[in-house]
Formats: C-alpha cells, structure tokens, sequence
C-alpha cells in the first residue's frame, strides 16, 4: 500500500506563529487532507513540531526572565494551540528537547562518525544567530551586517567537528537526476548549481555552546542546531510502528532549502538511511508589500485572522493569494473582498438559496441525480492532478470554477421563477446544480474542513436536504 509522509518545518520555538509560518502549515495540511481522503488516514503521516536546541532559546528566555524549561513549556503550548485553533491535522508534533529526539539524533551522529565522515579541525569564522550559521563575506551586505537580520555577525573561532560534506557532491547529484527529487524548476536549479559549484565541509559542533544537543563521541561539543534540527523528520517515525512511512516529502520555504536538499540528504546517506523521497521548496510573501517583520510591526497572527473570517476563510484567503511555489504578496483588503465575494456571496449564498428553494418548491426533497455525472464532472476539472502537483492555488481556482458554474445555472435558468411555470425543467437544473454541491462538499472536506460538513449536511445525503444556514457569516 502506498504511503505519504509529509512533513512541515520546525519553526523556532522562540518566534509568535505568524501568518508565514501559518502559510507553509496550512499547504502541508490541505495536502495531507487531500492524501487521506485518498488513500486512507492510516496510510498518511503529518508531522510539525519546533525547533528548541537553538541559542536563539536561550538568548529570548533570559529577555523573558524565564528558566529555559518553563520558557519553552510555554512557548511550545502556544505553538500547539495555534494550530489546533486554526485547524492543522498534524499526527505528530515534535519538540527538540524530547528524549526520543536525543536519543535518534545521537544515533545518526554515531553512525556517521564511525563511518569516517567526522573529523576535528579548527574554525575561524562568522556566525550569525538569527540564521544559525556561518555568513561568508560575499554573503554580508554593505555595511557586513547579515542581510536578514541586520546584525553584525559574532566573529567564532574553536575547534569544531567537520562534516564531509565534500564527499558527497556525486551522490547528491545522482539524487538530483530525479527531476522530482527537488521542485519547484526554479530552486532545483540553483541547488543544483550549488552543488556544482563544490561543496564545502561544514562544522556540525559548536565547542563553546552553552545550550544543546551533546555529541555522542565527545561531550564536550554540543551538536549545531541545523544537524539536530533536520533529524526531527527521522525521529518522529523511529519507531516500530511508523517507520514504514519513510522517506518523507518536505515542505519547506525557500529560505532554508539548501539545507534540506544538500546537507541533510548527505547526513542521512553517510548514516546508511534513504534520503528523503522529495522537497518542495514555497515561496514568500510579503504584506501589502512590505517585508514581515517584528520591527515594522505588520506581523500578523492567523489566530487574528480566523477569529474574523474562521478557520476555512484563514486557509483559503492564504492559499489562494498565489500559486505555491512563487513569491507573492499578501494583502487584508484582498483577503476581505475575498471573503465577502467569493466565500460568503458565492459559496455561502449558493448553499442556502438552493436548500431554501428545494425547500419552498421540493418539500425538502433533494433531486435525483446520476452518481456517475459527479465523477464525470469532476475529473474533468483536473483537482485531483493539481493536488498531486501541489498546484494548491490551482485547485482552489477549480473549486470556484464550480461554484461559478453553480452560481450561473442557477441565475442564467431563473430557477426560483422556472420552479412555478416550468417544474419540469426545473427538475433537470436542481439535478445539476445538485451535482455541482456534491462536488463542492468533497472539494471542501480538502479545502474548507471546517465548513465540508454543514454543506453535506446542508445538501442532505437521503432523500431530503438539511436546513438552510450561513456558511460564512456576513463580516460587520
Ligand atoms: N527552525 C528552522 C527550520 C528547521 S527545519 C528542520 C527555521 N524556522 S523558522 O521559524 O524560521 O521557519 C522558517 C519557515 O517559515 C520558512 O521556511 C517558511 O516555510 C515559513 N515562513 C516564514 N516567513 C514566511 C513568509 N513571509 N512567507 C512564506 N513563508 C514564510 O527556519
């Protein structure tokens, strides 16, 4: 039986879940629901978690005046409840500082240690801690800040361990032949060019952290957050009864592909494991057209979000905003029109005015319609293809493609009008329009959980429909 392992990044446990990270959960999510509902819920497995062992924790629990553990309890509950609030599905939510973590991350270390592929070296070099990790002088910008963060990098030198990296640029580029294996086209490229390009040895240990993993084969040395970090997706099915799920598929921002697609591959080859199946690379977004940030102040929480549009209104105003894989911008007043035109007029309205009108016309009786004519018509709008491709945009583009559909019998026919002269005709166009509900119940059970079943219960699946009702209430 074929299996999905999906898997989100782990965000930094220090950050307030913003709507970027929300974005990259909200896809991952909507494609697990789509895998489910295709292959069964037990053969699909959803892991997010948080990435902890960074000293970026550190640095934000002594701000916070906070022991790091009671820091982290807190930090790591509101992570979890923000996505229980808004819905995610995860089967899993992993945190750094588990011991199971500890445990297969001191394993996989062994393992690449006793495979030659450590060594000890000293290293001068500077490090940033909002990227934890080395900057290169062509990567500063003018003034040698970090160009992210905007900080002067912390000049380190000690002696660390090395990774051979290095040995490894054949194999990944055997890995890369699978034109999968990396998408979209665009980061397959640059990875690949990358690579090309030679691969240096990284250090994996850091001799003066205070905070963190310890190396298995030298306690003195704490491991680097990014080796730690990348193994979470191997710890969460370390197991007897989920490891069947491996190699996983990683959805990650472009921000941090070339981690995922060039050290963490070599990791796990140099420890006798199989790479991950593949990695999907997002693009960002921007806010109105600016970049998000704390110190611009337009971070916006989904949490906020959902408390006005609900949780389907979050995912689809997000989803749809542009096709995942680019960059794009992200706008409130868009998102606002978006839900009142297309949630709440077009999908909301279309719901009720036909479950009232059978109920006026019909005595609540729902039309008969040919089952096939709901598979007919939806292979022929190509959903299934682009969830398989990840089209997400897309499929959500399909769904309102039926509504439209829906929406435009229902005016174009005057059905209200046709049900008193002509109830015969009126028969046919019902069925239709019913074919179309049905559709788009199924759709939504992918796109807009929440709201999948008041529109089944809505539409009725025996012989009568349910009560009319308010999909998505009017926004005041
Ligand atoms: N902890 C690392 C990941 C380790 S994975 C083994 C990390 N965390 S993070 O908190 O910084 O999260 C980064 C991810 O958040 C990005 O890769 C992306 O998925 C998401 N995004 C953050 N801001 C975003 C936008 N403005 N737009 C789209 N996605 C954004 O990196």
């Amino acid at each position: 039986m074929k299996t999905i392992y999906l898997t989100t990044p782990i965000y930094y446990v220090n950050d307030i879940p913003h709507i970027g990270h929300t974005y990259c959960t909200l896809a991952t999510d909507t494609l697990v629901r789509f895998w489910r509902k295709k292959l069964g819920k037990e053969n699909v497995f959803f892991l997010t978690g948080i990435d902890e062992n960074s000293q970026k924790t550190v640095d934000a629990a002594k701000k916070e005046n906070l022991p790091v553990d009671k820091y982290l309890e807190e930090m790591a509950t509101n992570w979890r409840e923000t996505w229980e609030k808004i819905g995610i599905s995860f089967d899993d939510f992993i945190r750094t500082t588990e011991p199971r973590h500890k445990k297969t991350v001191q394993a996989i270390l062994q393992k690449i240690y006793d495979q030659g592929d450590i060594y000890k070296a000293k290293y001068s070099g500077k490090y940033c801690t909002g990227c934890e990790a080395f900057l290169k002088e062509q990567d500063l910008d003018e003034d040698g800040n970090c160009p992210d963060h905007k900080t002067k990098p912390q000049i380190l030198e000690e002696e660390n361990y090395f990774f051979r990296l290095s040995k490894y640029e054949k194999p990944l580029l055997k890995l890369f032949e699978n034109k999968d294996f990396l998408k979209p086209e665009k980061a397959r490229n640059e990875i690949l060019n990358f690579i090309k390009g030679g691969l240096e040895d990284i250090s994996l240990s850091r001799e003066t952290a205070k905070f963190g993993l310890e190396l298995p084969f030298d306690k003195t040395h704490k491991i680097y957050v990014w080796f730690d970090a990348l193994i979470n997706y191997f710890t969460a099915v370390d197991n007897e009864e989920r490891k069947h799920f491996w190699p996983a598929e990683h959805i990650v921002g472009k921000d941090i592909t070339r981690f995922h697609t060039v050290i963490w591959p070599a990791m796990l080859l140099s420890a006798g494991i199989e790479p991950p199946l593949s990695v999907f690379a997002h693009g960002f977004f921007t806010v109105d057209g600016v970049k998000m940030s704390k110190s611009l102040g337009n971070v916006i929480s989904p949490v906020e979000i959902s408390e006005k549009y609900g949780n389907d209104g979050l995912r689809m105003g997000l989803l749809s905003s542009f096709e995942f894989g680019n960059d794009g911008d992200f706008s409130l007043s868009n998102f606002d029109n978006f839900y009142r035109s297309k949630l709440a007029g077009g999908v909301g309205n279309l719901f009720n005015r036909v479950v009232i009108l059978c109920q006026k016309f019909r005595d609540s009786k729902r039309p008969i319609f040919d089952s096939q004519e709901k598979t007919k018509n939806l292979n022929l709008i190509n959903f299934e293809k682009h969830l398989t491709e990840k089209k997400i945009k897309l499929a959500i583009d399909d769904f309102f493609a039926v509504e439209s559909a829906a929406n435009k019998l229902l005016s174009d026919s005057e059905l209200w009008k046709l049900v008193k002269i002509n109830p015969e005709e009126a028969d046919k166009i019902f069925s239709k329009i019913f074919v179309y509900l049905e559709i788009l119940t199924e759709m939504a059970e992918i796109l807009a959980p929440e709201s999948a079943p008041k529109m089944r219960e809505m539409i009725g699946d025996n012989d009568l429909v349910g009560e009319s009702g308010i999909l998505f209430p009017a926004i005041v």
